[in-house]
């Protein structure tokens, strides 16, 4: 507990400041409760995030002056290592009260922080995972196999994921939301994919886009940074691509691992904030993730990325035949046939409507 009390010190030091004093009383209080039962710890610790959250810029500034910031959420961390999971340590870096960065990203890198990302397509389901606090949320043109009936994600449209990307920035507060070019949108110039890019930014509010291909997008990767765009890239199986792939086939196994490193390079180069590696063998994507100073993200490329990525409807048991990268959290797809099936058949036996449900 030592740590603790070195950091109750810290607040001590900051104790002039009138909001500071008041907001150290509970910090106190709340420290107080966490040396004692196990049990209240997890309160304990959403309670220092709230107050820090309550804090105004001026405070946290301070805080941050004498390399107390974060030390709230990081408090959780001194109790052994029981509760020192690297998951925590991970929410410990989360932002309280405004979006996650691309800095945020790198530092998660520096510090060796896992961190995750999923997809989302409409603002219901943004603000539950943004709630879970997951840094960043796609937008993925896998909402046309996955939304809009497509079998692959090679019809989606520009015009068809605007509407999906702006409910999800609306849904969310603290995630970074970054949007997935949808084929054709960029391929053709540099200009097109400005222009795409563009109307991301300006119609839907979205932090970032996301593009497949290596070496040969630098020219468009290039042009969007160039114009303050944040453009994570893609390689390994790209699933735009899928024909000329072959199908949805792991990617740079033996020698073809070079083109992959390479196509990482050049991206790294052309200025990408991070980059998603799909489907590829675990060794190589961890050599990337060791060569790279930007962030990997691994879509069933094994445990050495910097951060994972999924489909949420793989996830969470949406789907009907996931790949078999993505675990199943949770069977939705069983737990809404069963509910909807219920309420059918009480609908049907006249057990629903209740009192409950209607009016007089
Ligand atoms: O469209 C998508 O969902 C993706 C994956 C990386 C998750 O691009």
């Amino acid at each position: 507990m030592s740590q603790v009390f070195d950091r109750v010190a810290g607040y001590h030091h900051l104790g002039e400041e009138d909001e500071m004093s008041t907001h150290r009383l509970s910090l106190l209080r709340v420290l107080h409760d966490e040396s004692g039962i196990e049990r209240d710890v997890t309160k304990a610790r959403i309670d220092l995030r709230k107050r820090y959250s309550q804090l105004s810029d001026r405070s946290r500034t301070r805080l941050a002056c004498h390399g107390y910031e974060g030390t709230i959420f990081t408090l959780t961390n001194t109790r052994g290592p029981s509760l020192a999971s690297r998951e925590e340590e991970v929410m410990s870096n989360y932002p309280a009260n405004r979006r996650v960065t691309i800095h945020d990203l790198a530092r998660f890198k520096a510090e060796k922080a896992r961190f995750s990302a999923l997809t989302a397509y409409d603002a219901l389901t943004a603000a539950i995972f943004d709630e879970a606090e997951i840094p960043i949320l796609l937008v993925g043109d896998s909402a046309g196999n996955n939304f809009l009936g497509e079998v692959d994600t090679i019809p989606v449209t520009m015009d068809e994921m605007i509407p999906l990307a702006r409910a999800v920035v609306r849904g969310s507060k603290r995630s970074m939301v970054i949007a997935d070019m949808p084929f054709g949108s960029y391929e053709r110039s540099d200009d097109q994919a400005l222009e795409n890019a563009i109307r991301f930014l300006k119609e839907a509010g979205v932090h970032g886009v996301k593009l497949e291909g290596g070496i040969r997008m630098r020219s468009q990767v290039q042009a969007l940074t160039k114009a303050g765009i944040a453009v994570m890239g893609h390689i390994g199986l790209t699933p735009q691509s899928v024909n000329a792939l072959g199908g949805y086939r792991v990617q740079g196994r033996g020698e073809s691992g070079k083109g992959v490193i390479a196509d990482a390079l050049a991206l790294q180069e052309a200025g990408v904030f991070a980059v998603v590696l799909e489907m590829v063998p675990a060794e190589l994507a961890e050599e990337i993730t060791a060569t790279l100073e930007i962030p990997t993200i691994g879509i069933g490329a094994g445990a050495g990325c910097d951060g994972q990525i999924l489909v949420w409807t793989d996830l969470l048991g949406l789907t009907a035949k996931p790949p078999r990268f993505a675990p199943k959290y949770l069977d939705l797809r069983a737990s809404m046939a069963e509910a909807v099936t219920k309420w059918r058949q009480d609908v049907a036996s006249g057990v629903f409507p209740g009192e409950d449900h209607s009016f007089h």
